[in-house]
């Protein structure tokens, strides 16, 4: 605490002394790409649950002072990524990234990344990540994964820490580059100001167990997932793209948002969150009318942080339906739309596949033009 808040006091000074004032309020534009990134790892073969450490070392070239960060970032399978020895955030799917931002130590800073995946085999893990780095002068550079990065297997304790020697950690393996075989093709949907969520790869999904006629019973259904930001990161706007075969009424942290009742046209929701929330509760009531017909429930959402840090950077994430959202059948219990309603008994939703699949194919979306405020 008094190490970081001396700290920021004596960057703001260096900061004032040599640069115009109101340099460091300009916006970073997201501008990031993960075209120049490798997909990295400490072996060309994973093995699966083995924790993998990866980590590089920063330091600003001569006369340079570095201010704040900029990451994009996605793993195969799930990453914790540390910054100079503080968590910063996790992730856990490959066609998901995220973007995060973080303050910098003007000289010497650490990215450190914990990974692992859950298949052994070739082209089974990776880590990729681009961070856009900002001077006090307000110049930039980017940062890719490559072979200048340090991997190691599992790593031992205190690994993430800023005074971790690592200098005999080997370099780390390039599995591939971002984008091209011999690595899966795998495109990773990055968050952006302004989003740019799309329903790919979101999954059709409905109350567990659904028969493998596809065909469910009628009537309504409760679904809910819950999300807590990553430290530091609070919700200040988000899109969502939802549908449901049949209806849907969807409430956001218990504030109805909309409601819809034609599977084929989704439509695109703005929230503005007017008190920044801690948590975020989607709650979905969804029904099927026609007895025996498919029934699925399809929701894409980007949220974007409040702008943070010296860089006022906005740090952003994707939530969909996938395996981490809950249903109950049965009678709807009062007020399962609200925050605080314990689902923890409820079981997982049964995923469906992702969107695009049949019956449903391609779905129109049309955009609700009036914000809501939640
Ligand atoms: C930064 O972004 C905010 C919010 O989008 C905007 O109000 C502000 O004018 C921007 N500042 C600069 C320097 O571009
Ligand atoms: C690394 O990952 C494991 C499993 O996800 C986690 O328990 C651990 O705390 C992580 N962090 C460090 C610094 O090892
Ligand atoms: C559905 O939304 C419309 C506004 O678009 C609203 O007038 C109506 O009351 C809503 N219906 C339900 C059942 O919530």
């Amino acid at each position: 605490m008094v190490r970081l808040y001396l700290y920021s006091v004596i960057s703001l000074l260096v900061a004032g002394a040599v640069f115009p004032i109101g340099l460091a309020a300009q916006n970073v534009t997201s501008a990031l790409s993960l075209s120049s990134s490798k997909w990295i790892w400490n072996s060309a073969t994973a093995t699966a649950s083995a924790q993998v450490g990866l980590r590089k070392v920063l330091t600003p070239p001569l006369g340079k002072s570095l201010m704040a960060a900029e990451i994009i970032i996605s793993s195969d399978i799930n990453f914790q990524l540390y910054v100079n020895g503080d968590y910063v955030g996790t992730g856990d799917r490959p066609s998901f990234g995220h973007r995060f931002c973080v303050d910098l130590l003007p000289s010497y800073n650490v990215f450190a990344v914990n990974a692992s995946t859950t298949v052994s085999g070739a082209d089974d893990g990776g880590l990729v990540a681009t961070i856009l780095v900002t001077y006090t002068d307000g110049t930039t550079d980017t940062l890719v994964t490559d072979s200048s990065w340090r991997a190691k297997g599992p790593p031992p304790p205190g690994w993430e820490t800023l005074c971790f020697d690592d200098t005999t950690w080997p370099a780390a393996t390039v599995v591939g580059s971002y984008g091209v075989s011999p690595w899966q093709n795998v495109v990773v949907a990055l968050p952006l100001d302004p989003p740019v969520v799309a329903l790919t790869n979101a999954a059709w999904v409905w109350t567990s167990p659904v028969p493998a006629s596809g065909g469910v019973p009628v009537g309504p259904r409760a679904f809910r997932r819950t999300f807590t930001p990553d430290p530091n990161q609070i919700p200040a706007s988000a899109t969502i793209i939802i549908s449901a075969d049949n209806e849907y009424n969807l409430y956001v942290n218990g504030v109805s948002v909309g409601n819809g009742t034609n599977w084929a046209v989704a439509q695109r929701y703005t929230i503005n969150f007017a008190s920044p929330p801690s948590t975020l509760v989607l709650a979905v009531l969804a029904t099927n009318l026609d007895a025996g017909s498919p029934a699925g429930l399809l929701v894409s959402m980007e949220v974007n942080m409040a702008p943070r840090g010296r860089n006022n950077c906005i740090a952003g994430v994707f939530l969909t339906t996938d395996g981490l959202w809950k249903s109950t059948a049965g009678a709807i219990p009062a007020g399962f739309q609200q925050p605080d309603y314990d689902d923890s008994t409820w079981p997982a939703v049964a995923s469906q596949g992702a969107y695009g699949i049949a019956p449903w194919a391609q779905l129109t979306v049309t955009p609700v033009p009036t914000p809501v405020t939640v």
